[in-house]
């Protein structure tokens, strides 16, 4: 009796539940898909590059970005360099002006050091030396020390930018300087030796 029962329940719930029938994607279905995947997948490297050039890679005051630079801090004329280790630059001010040299050896890449009892700049690495607005003396470096471009700006608001040259900008002496930038984005390559 009880099997005949259970028998008849399993008949029933088969004739309540609806037959679901699963067909595999046509090919027209799935070439659509992978169409639809591609478009998706496009959208999303379109937006990360919007994004990636609409927003600066580097800060102010990091490696990279702009430097703000103290004009107190400015050194005297013919005068060893100030050295900012976080921007990788020496400011020198020479005869001909300021600059912004880049720290790095032209030869492989080492820190020459500004030797003050030399007046220059020696490359511990293998011997390359520069004076102190970065040309280069001796050694196996193919050229001077490279520039950063650099921004002065005076009291009555004129701005002085390096040159694409990279030479000194010459300091107009009736004026004051109210602020300095340097763009550690920007190199230009030292002339060859
Ligand atoms: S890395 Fe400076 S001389 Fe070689």
């Amino acid at each position: 009796m009880a099997t005949a029962n259970a028998a008849q329940a399993k008949t029933a719930a088969a004739k309540a539940a609806p037959e679901v029938q699963v067909s595999a994607p046509s090919r027209r279905e799935f070439l659509y898909y992978i169409w639809g995947a591609s478009m998706v997948m496009l959208l999303g490297q379109v937006t990360a590059g919007i994004i990636w050039f609409a927003f600066p890679r580097f800060k102010e005051g990091e490696f990279g970005g702009v430097f703000q630079f103290n004009p107190e801090d400015l050194p005297e004329q013919n005068v060893g360099p100030f050295t900012v280790a976080s921007g990788r630059f020496h400011i020198s001010n020479v005869d001909k002006g300021l600059l912004a040299l880049y720290m790095v050896c032209t030869h492989l890449g080492c820190i020459p050091k500004w030797i003050d009892t030399n007046h220059r700049f020696e490359c511990p690495c293998h011997g390359s030396k520069f004076e102190l607005d970065g040309k280069y003396i001796e050694g196996p470096a193919p050229r001077s020390l490279d520039r950063f471009v650099m921004t002065v700006t005076y009291s009555d608001g004129t701005q002085v930018t390096t040159n694409d040259a990279g030479d000194p900008i010459a300091l107009d002496p009736d004026k004051s300087i109210v602020d300095i930038q340097i763009d550690t984005g920007t190199r230009i390559l030292g002339p060859s030796a």
